[in-house]
């Protein structure tokens, strides 16, 4: 059994190095880790390298640890070669169940016994992708949020065949690593924000298809209304204030009988052309002519603008890693 105090981490592994995995990359190297990463498309590193380059100055805003540097990024030539010496594991390769399965099964073999590994997936519980391990006891999920390198919330939970020692130390490590970490003590289709997030895109993409709004319509009205409010205090407390001074009881009182009015079209729409396009096209009309990098670059100086303001920079590390 290889596995380190969570705090004394100084080599992270990922696994998969894109939206996701490459910002794990970038906030893990923020915090003062060696981070080696594999992926295995020919374009993976260049894309990686742009990804780290352009999270940097948010990163630099946060405050780096000492001794932080993307020149302690290493790309490795096989996954063995990447897993070799990890003290911990994060995979963040496609979201496809069959791959996730075989991906984590080869992590496995390929990792020093006990060292925990974590799965970024969106909504796969760990019981199904466990299945083939030799060591399913140290698999785990740690899912993040776009981008991992802002956005502090993992949520972490077990499989049915994860030992609840591994769960609570990726908790107690992703903790070291400067993160705010929900464990959970069961499986939920999607996990908590996912479920939450999905209810909203599912009546955005209704709206789109029906006509009904635009993608900017739907847009502003997240950031211009209850967006404002939900940065800094969730849904539930947020709708108690809306009850008065009567609080939630008075809320439910008043609203508990069009609870079943039929707001919401939960079922997901037909994923049909018309509907990919207005998609598309909306965002690219709500793009206003912004590259991604420029919207990459507005969305992570809005996230640290929010923490700030609301007084949640994070603690900025004091000594590097390990
Ligand atoms: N995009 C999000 O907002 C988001 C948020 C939270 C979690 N996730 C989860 O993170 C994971 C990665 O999603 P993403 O958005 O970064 O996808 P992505 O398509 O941006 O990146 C996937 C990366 O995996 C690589 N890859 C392909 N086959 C692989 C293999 N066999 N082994 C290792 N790497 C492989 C690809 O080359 C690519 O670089 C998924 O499980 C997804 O559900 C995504």
């Amino acid at each position: 059994m290889a596995r380190p105090d969570p705090a004394d981490v100084a080599r992270v592994t990922c696994v998969g190095a894109g939206v996701i995995g490459g910002g794990w990359a970038a906030h893990f190297l923020a915090r003062g880790y060696d981070v080696t990463v594999w992926d295995p498309a020919p374009d993976a590193e260049p894309r990686l390298r742009r990804l780290v380059e352009a999270a940097w100055p948010a990163l630099t805003q946060l405050g780096l640890a000492p001794g932080a540097d993307p020149a302690r990024l290493k790309v490795a030539p096989t996954l063995e070669e990447a897993c070799a010496e990890a003290e911990f594991v994060q995979e963040s390769a496609p979201e496809k169940l069959e791959l996730k399965r075989d991906l984590l099964a080869r992590l496995d073999a390929a990792t020093p016994p006990g060292v925990v590994v974590a799965s970024s997936t969106s909504g796969y519980p760990m019981t199904d992708m466990q299945t083939t391990a030799a060591d399913p006891g140290r698999l785990v999920v740690g899912h993040p949020f776009n981008p991992p390198y802002l956005i502090p919330l993992v949520e972490v939970v077990g499989g049915e065949r994860t030992d609840p020692e591994a769960v609570a130390w990726a908790a107690r490590f992703y903790e070291a690593a400067g993160k705010s970490v929900l464990t959970m003590d069961r499986e939920l289709p999607g996990f908590v924000a996912n479920r939450l997030q999905e209810a909203l895109w599912r009546e955005a993409l209704h709206m789109v298809a029906n006509g009904e709004a635009t993608v900017r319509d739907i847009d502003a009205s997240i950031t211009e209304g209850p967006g404002l409010r939900w940065a800094f205090m969730g849904p539930c407390l947020t709708f108690a204030l809306a009850g008065g001074e009567g609080g939630m009881a008075h809320m439910l009182d008043h609203f508990g009988e069009s609870l079943k009015s039929p707001w919401t079209r939960l079922e997901a729409p037909e994923l049909d052309r018309k509907l990919y396009d207005g998609m598309v096209d909306g965002c690219a009309e709500a793009a206003a002519g912004r590259s991604h990098a420029d919207l990459v670059a507005e969305r992570d100086q809005g996230v640290i603008d929010v923490l700030r303001a609301t007084g949640r920079l994070p603690e900025p590390p004091r000594r590097s890693a390990g």
